[in-house]
């Protein structure tokens, strides 16, 4: 029963200055302790240290922005992961933009081939080279771990691991026409927040597991993007889309993944401290906080 803690100060992934503070503040809010508390050994040796690469030396490559960045210090991240999922801790990654978790997953890929990914968001993140508008990879890892699209040698070492029907989305309400494109071709389970509203997140979240873990025998990756949540909610973010989850929604998914017992690996994504008024952003990080502690038994 041992977490460790991978702080990953990093925004390169997209262009709002402040998400790297993220997992500086929910760290400050006291997440280690509470984690103790639920009676996990934590391991936390200080923030990720990334190489810093200047603008200069990083242009584009296609729309792709920040693209050797970006993909170092996700490499880098997935070794870090790894490496925790090999000795049998579980891996708790506070982002930091959502680019991460093509490093997080990679390295929980890495050691359990056969885990499924649960992606709760208001967006897909599935846009390739060529479908993204923006160029921010954030909006991309998805298509990288899944192999999708023209390959760029900078990302050579993204090894496409995941199986589309080892993935499910919850949440989602924001996709661009290309990404809608995407999951429809490669048969990708989403239940969006209609699904949500339709069906109610209980029963979401039973067809989202039977879809991707239908004996409930997998290894469960869960990455949770905080703008799933409403802008009430979760307000700190930086691409906040109204009519998300609710606050006890949102705590739901985290409990029933929990009573699983087969979580490996969590992601807590997307906080941005800088954005918002100091009660937002106290709310966002105590809301960031509360998630990570239901999926791990509060
Ligand atoms: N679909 C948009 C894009 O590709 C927004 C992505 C937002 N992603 C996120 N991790 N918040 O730029
Ligand atoms: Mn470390
Ligand atoms: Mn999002
Ligand atoms: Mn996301």
């Amino acid at each position: 029963k041992t977490i460790a803690v991978v702080g990953c100060p990093f925004s390169g992934g997209q262009p709002k200055l402040g998400v790297d503070k993220g997992p500086i503040h929910l760290v400050e809010a006291g997440l280690i302790t509470r984690l103790e508390e639920l009676g996990w050994r934590v391991l936390f040796d200080g923030h990720h240290q990334f190489e810093e690469i200047s603008a200069a030396s990083d242009p584009p490559i296609g729309k792709l922005q920040n693209p050797r960045h970006v993909s170092r210090v996700c490499e880098s991240v997935a070794e870090v992961v790894g490496a925790h999922v090999r000795n049998g801790q579980l891996p708790v990654t506070l982002g930091g933009d959502h680019s991460l978790a093509m490093g997080t997953i990679s390295g929980t890929l890495s050691s359990y081939p056969d885990a499924c990914v649960i992606w709760v968001d208001a967006h897909a993140d599935i846009n390739t080279a060529e479908t993204t508008s923006s160029g921010n990879i954030h909006g991309m890892p998805v298509s990288f771990l899944l192999g999708l699209g023209e390959k760029i040698p900078e990302y050579a070492w993204v090894k496409p691991l995941l199986r589309p029907e080892r993935l499910v989305y919850i949440g989602l309400r924001d996709l661009d026409a290309g990404e809608k494109r995407i999951l429809r071709e490669n048969n990708i389970k989403a239940f969006s927040m209609h699904e949500v509203d339709k069906y109610g997140i209980g029963r979401v979240v039973d067809m989202a597991l039977d879809h991707v873990n239908p004996n409930r025998d997998l290894p469960i990756h869960l990455s949770f993007d905080v703008d799933a949540l409403d802008p009430s909610v979760a307000p700190s973010t930086g691409t906040p889309v109204r009519g998300g989850l609710t606050f006890r929604e949102g705590h739901y998914i985290c409990e029933a993944i929990h009573e699983t017992g087969l979580l490996v690996a969590l992601d807590l994504m997307e906080v941005n401290p800088s954005l918002a008024d100091p009660e937002s952003v106290r709310q966002t990080v105590a809301v960031g906080c509360s998630l990570v502690c239901s999926a791990l038994g509060e």
